[in-house]
């Protein structure tokens, strides 16, 4: 089966007045991913959505949304899309089934079927208990649920979920998460942005780092990873650390450009991959016994701190200046 990207963006820009927010992006989401556009506070990933959305016009550029021109045919795009802005748009006095059924009808999803894919939604996001209480009397992450579930009423292809999981506590993040999943397996493609990298590494299958209205990385989370890891670290315990030419000892290994201790484990750096077969038999020749072996791998923190030049922490502010 032929398919074409969910997402096509070519040079997309946006000012408002001076300020440039968007400064012409280009990247592409496959139908079936969960793509992420991952930033801190002010970066654009907001103002992509909107363009995307149609709810905002680009200044330059282009880009299409499931095959449709975002400036052209907005409202044919309208229906194969869902979007969760960051701040709920359901009404507080109406029920979860009662908004999510309003939802239906804004978006033509004929009348005999809005009652039963309202129920299929409460079912998919465990909301029985709640199906007839006020979306006012919700918990926070209760709401955020059931805003997504709202974005799904007419069955969209791609959905748009702005920061799904800022402001939530550790256990509604979780449980959130694992619907995004659930609902990607189910064939939905995914376009979220998050100021949280572990989200990011966690969720998405490619990742795109923006800053400053600017794409400066576009890759899988391994992939990203990998770019920040200069050669392979390996950790060795041994049996017999004491011996004070250890070090240097190590270091003769084929290989091994540096090596520190830590306590009775040593870290190697390795210039290029390392020949396993070779590394213990020559370990053991030196006399030294091994008794644990690891690779360490660099996270895509440390890869976010190399690509971007900034500090982690700065992710870790949401808009309130709170750590999130
Ligand atoms: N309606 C607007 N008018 C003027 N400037 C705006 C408007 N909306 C956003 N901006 C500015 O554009 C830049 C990008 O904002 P945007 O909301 O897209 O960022 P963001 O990545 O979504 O940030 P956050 O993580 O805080 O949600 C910021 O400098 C912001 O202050
Ligand atoms: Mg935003």
């Amino acid at each position: 089966m032929e398919s074409n990207p969910a997402i096509q963006v070519e040079d997309l820009t946006k000012y408002y007045n001076d300020l440039l927010a968007v400064d012409h992006i280009h990247f592409e989401v496959n139908q079936g991913e969960i793509f992420g556009f991952l930033g801190p506070n002010g970066a654009g990933k907001t103002t992509t959505i909107r363009m995307l959305c149609g709810l905002i016009t680009p200044t330059e550029g282009k880009a299409k949304v499931m095959g449709f021109d975002i400036r052209k045919e907005t409202v044919a795009a309208k229906y194969k899309i869902g979007v969760v802005p960051e701040i709920s748009n359901l009404y507080d006095e109406l029920t979860s089934l009662q908004n999510l059924i309003f939802m239906g009808q804004l978006y033509g999803v004929p009348k005999d079927l809005r009652k039963k894919r309202a129920e299929e939604l409460i079912h998919l996001f465990r909301l029985e208990t709640k199906k007839n209480t006020p979306f006012s009397k919700l918990s926070k992450g209760l709401k955020r649920s059931l805003t997504i579930a709202s974005a799904l009423i007419h069955n969209p292809s791609l959905v748009f979920l702005d920061e799904p999981t800022s402001g939530l506590d550790v256990m509604s993040a979780r449980s959130l998460r694992s619907l995004i999943r659930q609902l990607n397996e189910q064939g939905t493609t995914i376009f979220l942005t998050t100021h949280n990298i572990e989200e990011a590494n966690q969720l998405c299958h490619r990742i795109a780092i923006i800053v400053k209205g600017r794409i400066i990385a576009n890759d899988t989370p391994e992939e990203l990873k990998k770019s920040a890891q200069g050669g392979f670290i390996v950790e060795i315990g041994v049996e017999n650390p004491d011996p004070s030419n250890l070090l240097g000892l190590i270091k003769e290994i084929d290989g091994v450009n540096e090596v520190k201790r830590n306590q009775s484990r040593f870290i190697l750096k390795f210039s290029g991959k390392p020949r396993w077969e070779t590394l213990l038999p020559s370990l053991r020749q030196k006399g030294i016994l091994v008794t644990s072996i690891n690779t360490l791998q660099p996270t895509l923190e440390d890869a976010f701190v190399k690509i971007t030049g900034l500090d982690k922490e700065i992710m870790m502010i949401d808009k309130e200046g709170k750590k999130g």
